[in-house]
């Protein structure tokens, strides 16, 4: 079963992300009734036909399903508990960054409050909601995502993740440590170029081109993680620790502070001594998560 278009929907925060979930919302012809702490930001979703509620309990009132967007999860704990006396019989959509053990813990609480709690994580930016790219992870109540599914892929496409509410979380922060790392490492190599006098712009392409490239190497090395077998397939890790070390030396050379790159030489470091320099990338990950991948 999946919601009609004219059940009423209600959102709770209009900061960047909410303001584009609740436009998302309207654009697709669904009832809306916004709240924000203050009240600004809910002016032009009044021109574009939302409903403004003066609180959020009577946001909650209003709205079959509840989206939040707040800052963080001790914002929306509060307003939620704000709102609590109207959240039985509510399914909660809570798209606020958090941990796993926080979802788990809001859940937790929501159905103690009688209502059907369903945690997310968007993997957009604001410009990108409703667009196509934009995608949702989605982990918790399973009837209730499955009953507000079509509701939900107006933001962009859902991804059911289980009935774990922690397992969205999970999700949307691995690929933001997935994201930062590219990020942080491409900061890093612009910050050499300009250095170096060249331009971040003329780089850019063949950066572009390098990753694209590295992006195809993520199945295999999933692979072998998953299978423990971490075949060097021709770029050792011995090889690869050598090659870290004169990235440092020409950064410092150049003025550019090498904290971003410093832990990866560490943990490349740290895996040759312990006996992985016939291994591959894969490796890597045996020390991440605390383990000694083989006795030295
Ligand atoms: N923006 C993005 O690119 C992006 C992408 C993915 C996920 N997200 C996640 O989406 C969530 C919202 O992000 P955003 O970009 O919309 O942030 P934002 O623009 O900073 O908005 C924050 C929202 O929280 C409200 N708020 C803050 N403190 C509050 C308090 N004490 N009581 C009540 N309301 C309070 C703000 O209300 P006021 O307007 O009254 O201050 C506003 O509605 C975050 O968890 C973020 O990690 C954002």
């Amino acid at each position: 079963m999946s919601a009609p278009r004219d059940r009423p929907v209600s959102v709770l925060g209009l900061g960047a992300m909410g303001r584009a979930l609740a436009g998302a919302l309207l654009a697709a012809g669904h009832p809306t009734t916004v709240w924000n702490r203050s009240p600004g930001p809910a002016v032009a979703l009044a021109e574009a036909g939302a409903d403004v509620a003066g609180s959020a309990a009577e946001a909650t009132a209003a709205g079959e399903l509840v989206v939040v967007c707040l800052l963080d999860d001790d914002v929306t704990r509060r307003v939620l508990e704000q709102a609590a006396p109207g959240l039985a019989g509510r399914t909660v959509v809570n798209l606020t960054n958090g941990t796993p053990e926080q979802a788990r813990r809001l859940a937790r609480w929501l159905v103690a409050q009688g209502a059907r709690p369903v945690d997310g994580g968007i993997m957009a930016v604001p410009s990108m909601i409703g667009e196509p790219g934009a995608f949702v992870l989605y982990s918790g109540a399973q009837d209730a995502f499955l009953d507000w599914r079509d509701v939900l892929a107006s933001f962009g496409d859902a991804h059911w993740l289980g009935t774990d509410p922690g397992q969205a979380a999970v999700h949307d922060l691995a690929l933001l440590a997935a994201m930062y790392g590219m990020f942080g490492g491409f900061l890093h190599a612009t910050a050499m170029i300009r250095a170096a006098g060249g331009p971040a712009g003329g780089f850019a392409p063949m950066a572009t081109g390098w990753l694209t490239a590295m992006l195809g190497e993520l199945p295999a090395l999933a692979a072998a993680v998953d299978s423990g077998e971490h075949d060097a397939d021709g770029s050792s890790l011995r090889m690869q620790a050598a090659s870290f070390g004169n990235l440092l030396t020409a950064s410092r050379d150049m003025g550019v502070d090498g904290g971003l790159m410093r832990p990866i030489r560490d943990l490349l470091d740290e895996a040759v001594a312990r006996g992985h320099g016939d291994d591959g990338l894969s490796a890597l990950v045996g020390l991440l998560r605390g383990g000694l991948v083989r006795p030295a």
